[in-house]
C-alpha cells in the first residue's frame, strides 16, 4: 500500500524526511519532448527556499536539485528534453540539526503531527518531524516546475491575501508585486503593513496564520471529468495535502451561500471568440470541467504550532507534561505555502489534461 503518488496518468511519487540524507521525486507520465533544464527547475524551488528574508526559518537549505533520469540532450536540435521515462529529482539535504529537536523526543507537539504518527507507526522521526515535515514540499515544487510545461498557454499563479484577520485590499492587485515583496503579497501597502505585523508575531515568540489564492490562466475548458474525477474535487485534495492547510475553496467557495441565484450564476454572451462567461464566481469549473475561465481557489492555513510558549502536553509514557517548541521554525507557514500551492495547481492541471487527451483525443 501506498499513499505517496499523486495524479493518475502525470504521476508523482516522493520521497525522503526532514533530516534524512535526500529528499526527492519521480514523475511519471510526463510526455516527451517537452524541453526541461535543472535551471527551470531549480528556479521554482528558490522561491520557496527556507531562511531568505526574517519572516521563514532561518534554516538555510541549498535546495539544489538533480535531475537523475527522464531526460537527454535532443540529437538534432541540442536541447535538453524529456524522454517520457520517469524524471527522477534529488534534493541533498545540507542543514538538518538534530539537536534542536532532541528535548521533544518523548514530547507530543500541540498541533503537530507527532501524536497521530506515533498512533499510526508506533514511532514517529522526532528529528524535525520526519516525513510530516514541510521539507517534503520542496518536491512537490520539483514536479510542478515540470508539470507548468504540459498544458499549452497555462499560468499558475499564486499570492497570499490575508495574513492573521488582515486581507489585502483587492483593488491593489498587482500579480509582479508578488515577486517584490517577502510575503509574496499581491498588495504592495498591505506588504509593508505585514512587516510590522509579521515581525511582532515573530519576536513574541508565536505564529499566525494566511489564506492562500491559487490562479490558474489559460486552462482550456473540458478539463476534469464526472464524477469521481471532478477537477475541483481533485484540486481541493491536492491543496489539502498541503502542510497546515485546513480548509479549501473553488471560486465564490463559502462566500457562495451567502449569494442568490441570480448573483452566483455567471451569465454567458455569445463574443467573436465563442460562447463567454461575464463574472467568475464558479472560479473556473462548472459539474467538475473546466470552463475556460481561471480556474480559482483559495485555502487558509493555520498558524505554526511550533511556537516559544509552553504548552500544556503529554508524553510517550502517557505523562502530563509542558513544551516549548525550540529550533527554527516559520512563524506564518502560509508565505512558503505560495509556490507548494502553485506546484500543486500545476500537477493536478497537468494530469487533467493529459487524462482528457487520453479519453477524447
Ligand atoms: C511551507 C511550510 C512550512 C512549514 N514550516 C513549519 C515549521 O517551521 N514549524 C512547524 O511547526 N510547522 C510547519 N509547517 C506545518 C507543519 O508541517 C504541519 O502543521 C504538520 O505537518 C501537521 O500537519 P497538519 O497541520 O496539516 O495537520 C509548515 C507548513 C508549510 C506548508
Amino acid at each position: 500500500m501506498s499513499h505517496n503518488t499523486f495524479g493518475h496518468m502525470f504521476r508523482v511519487t516522493t520521497f525522503g524526511e526532514s533530516h534524512g540524507v535526500a529528499i526527492g521525486c519521480v514523475v511519471d507520465g510526463c510526455p516527451p519532448l517537452i524541453p526541461l533544464d535543472v535551471t527551470e527547475i531549480q528556479a521554482d524551488l528558490d522561491r520557496r527556499r527556507p531562511g531568505q528574508s526574517r519572516f521563514t526559518t532561518q534554516r538555510q537549505e541549498a535546495d539544489a536539485v538533480k535531475i537523475l533520469s527522464g531526460v537527454m540532450v535532443h540529437p538534432e536540435t541540442g536541447v535538453q528534453v524529456t524522454t517520457g521515462t520517469p524524471i527522477a529529482l534529488l534534493i541533498e539535504n545540507t542543514d538538518q540539526r538534530s539537536k534542536d529537536y532532541s528535548d521533544i523526543k518523548d514530547k507530543f507537539r500541540p498541533g503537530h503531527a507527532d501524536f497521530t504518527y506515533e498512533a499510526k507507526y508506533g514511532l514517529r522521526d522526532y528529528r524535525g518531524g520526519g516525513r510530516s515535515s514541510a521539507r517534503e514540499t520542496a518536491t512537490r515544487v520539483a514536479a510542478g516546475a515540470i508539470a507548468r510545461k504540459i498544458v499549452p498557454g497555462m499560468t499558475v499563479r499564486a499570492a497570499l491575501v490575508q495574513m492573521g484577520p488582515h486581507k489585502i485590499d483587492r483593488g491593489n492587485w498587482d500579480w509582479d508585486e508578488v515577486a517584490r515583496n517577502p510575503f509574496f503579497c499581491p498588495d504592495k501597502d498591505k506588504a509593508a503593513f505585514f512587516e510590522s505585523y509579521l515581525d511582532g508575531i515573530r519576536k513574541s515568540g508565536s505564529s499566525i496564520g494566511a489564506v492562500i489564492e491559487v490562479v490558474a490562466d489559460g486552462v482550456p475548458a473540458g478539463l476534469g471529468a464526472p464524477i469521481y474525477a471532478k477537477l475541483d474535487g481533485d484540486l481541493a485534495a491536492a491543496l489539502m495535502s498541503i502542510n497546515a492547510v485546513k480548509g479549501v475553496e473553488i471560486g465564490d467557495g463559502f462566500g457562495a451561500a451567502e449569494l442568490s441565484g441570480e448573483d452566483n450564476a455567471d451569465e454567458m454572451r455569445m463574443t467573436n471568440h465563442g460562447p463567454s462567461f461575464l463574472s467568475n464566481h464558479a472560479g473556473g469549473i462548472l459539474g467538475g470541467i473546466s470552463t475556460g475561465q481561471p480556474v480559482v481557489a483559495r485555502f487558509a492555513v493555520k498558524p505554526t504550532s511550533s511556537i516559544l510558549s509552553p504548552r500544556k502536553t503529554v508524553d510517550r509514557n502517557g505523562a502530563d507534561t509542558d513544551i516549548l517548541t525550540k529550533g527554527r521554525h516559520d512563524p506564518c507557514v502560509g508565505i512558503r505555502a505560495v509556490p507548494v500551492a502553485e506546484a500543486m495547481a500545476a500537477c493536478v492541471l497537468a494530469d487533467h489534461f493529459i487524462r482528457h487527451r487520453g479519453q477524447v483525443g
